[in-house]
């Protein structure tokens, strides 16, 4: 466990608690730090990508108790008590999850800065959908936005990525 040096100048800071990517941090926290910048800028984990910071493009999102969330539009001190995963939990050491090789194969990253928020938007979906339509996939990730505008190929490898999981489910 780790114990930070942040104080709000005010004398503000909140003492949180937080699991994330299953491990328990304890910090205090000035009340208006965003959880994006929480992730990045308390915790280290900057694979959680700032774009919009107004909820609009899902780069930042993050799984906030199993379900994709946008962290740009939260508050730090909302994860007080709660269970967050981000995108550097999908790797295993070397290992790439699934998702991430099945974006890789289909080529479905061009400058990757919209990718962290696509993989934990599709990861939180291919749980709930076994067999996804294409139509269901878009649907589905309608809130992220890729500005290299590879959509087709992400649409396959979440695609792919669920069937990948329904193979290992019959194991
Ligand atoms: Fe959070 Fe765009 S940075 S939705
Ligand atoms: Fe560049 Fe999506 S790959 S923004």
């Amino acid at each position: 466990m780790t114990t930070s040096q942040t104080e709000a100048p005010d004398g503000q800071a909140k003492r949180i608690s937080v699991t994330v990517n299953g491990r328990v941090y304890h910090r205090s926290v000035e009340p208006r730090m965003t959880l994006a910048d929480f992730l990045r800028d308390e915790l280290g984990l900057p694979g959680t990508h700032i774009g919009c910071e107004h909820g609009v493009c899902g780069a930042c999102t993050i799984l906030f108790d199993g379900k994709a969330s946008r962290s740009c539009i939260m508050y730090a001190v909302q994860a007080d008590g709660h269970d967050i995963h981000t995108v550097e939990a999908l790797a295993e050491g070397e290992k790439l999850h699934p998702l991430q090789e099945a974006f890789a194969k289909h080529g479905a990253l061009q400058c990757g800065f919209c990718t962290p928020g696509f993989l934990m938007t599709a990861l939180e979906f291919i749980e709930h959908h076994a067999e996804p339509s294409d139509e269901e996939v878009r649907l589905a990730l309608s809130g992220n936005i890729c500005r290299c505008t590879g959509y087709q190929p992400i649409v396959q490898a979440v695609k792919a990525a669920a069937a990948a999981r329904r193979e290992k489910s019959k194991d």
